[in-house]
C-alpha cells in the first residue's frame, strides 16, 4: 500500500543554535523533502487557513495562546481520503514541547485504526517531547512507531539518520 507524508512547517524568522535568521523553507519542509526523495511517499503539508505570523516573537505568542486554550485552528485543505496508505510519516517543529494545534485539527479529522503514524520532529532542544503522547491520543487504533528528533539547524544533515528511521 501508498504511504504518505503529512507535514506542518513554517518559513519566516525562527531561531537557529542561539540567533533569530528568517529563511524561505522551513526545518521540516527540507526534512520531508528528503524523506520523499528516500521513501517515494506522496506529500501533503498541512497549513493553517490562519498561517501563523513571520515575526518569531508574535508566532510564539500565537501558538501559546492556541495551546493553552486547546484550539483546532482551520486548515486550508485536507487529503481526500487517506483510505490508501497504510503508513503515515508525521513531520512537525516542536511548539511548546509538542506539535503546533494545526497538527492536532489534521489527525482529529481522519480516522487512524489500523495505520502506522511515524512521527518526524524537527526542534531546538525539546526532541519529541510530549508528542508520541498526543499523537497516540488523538489517533487511537494506530499504531504509533518510534519518532525521529532532528535538530532543526542540522536539518540539512538529517539524510542518513531520515534513511536509517524509515527502513527501520
Ligand atoms: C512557536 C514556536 C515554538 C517553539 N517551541 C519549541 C520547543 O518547545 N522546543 C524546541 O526544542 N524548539 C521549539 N521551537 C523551535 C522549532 O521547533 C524548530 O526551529 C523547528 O525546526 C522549526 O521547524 P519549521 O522550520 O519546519 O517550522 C519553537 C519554534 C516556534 C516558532
Amino acid at each position: 500500500m501508498a504511504k504518505l507524508i503529512a507535514y506542518f512547517s513554517r518559513a519566516g524568522e525562527n531561531y537557529f543554535n542561539g540567533s533569530i535568521r528568517s529563511v524561505p523553507v522551513g526545518n521540516t519542509e527540507i526534512a520531508a523533502k528528503k524523506l520523499q526523495e528516500i521513501t517515494g511517499a506522496d506529500l501533503f503539508k498541512i497549513e493553517p487557513l490562519h498561517p501563523y505570523s513571520d515575526d518569531y516573537k508574535e508566532c510564539v505568542a500565537q501558538a501559546r495562546d492556541e495551546m493553552q486554550s486547546d484550539a483546532r485552528p482551520e486548515l486550508k485543505a485536507y487529503p481526500e481520503s487517506l483510505d490508501e496508505y497504510d503508513t503515515v510519516y508525521l513531520g512537525y517543529p516542536s511548539y511548546c514541547g509538542t506539535m503546533p494545534m494545526p497538527v492536532f485539527t489534521f489527525l482529529e479529522h481522519f480516522d487512524f485504526t489500523g495505520k502506522a503514524v511515524k512521527p518526524f520532529c524537527t526542534n531546538e532542544g525539546s526532541g519529541m517531547g510530549r508528542s508520541e503522547q498526543d499523537i497516540r491520543r488523538l489517533c487511537p487504533g494506530a499504531k504509533v512507531e518510534k519518532g525521529l528528533s532532528i535538530h532543526g539547524s542540522d536539518v540539512e544533515e538529517s539524510e542518513d539518520a531520515l534513511r536509517a528511521w524509515s527502513e527501520d
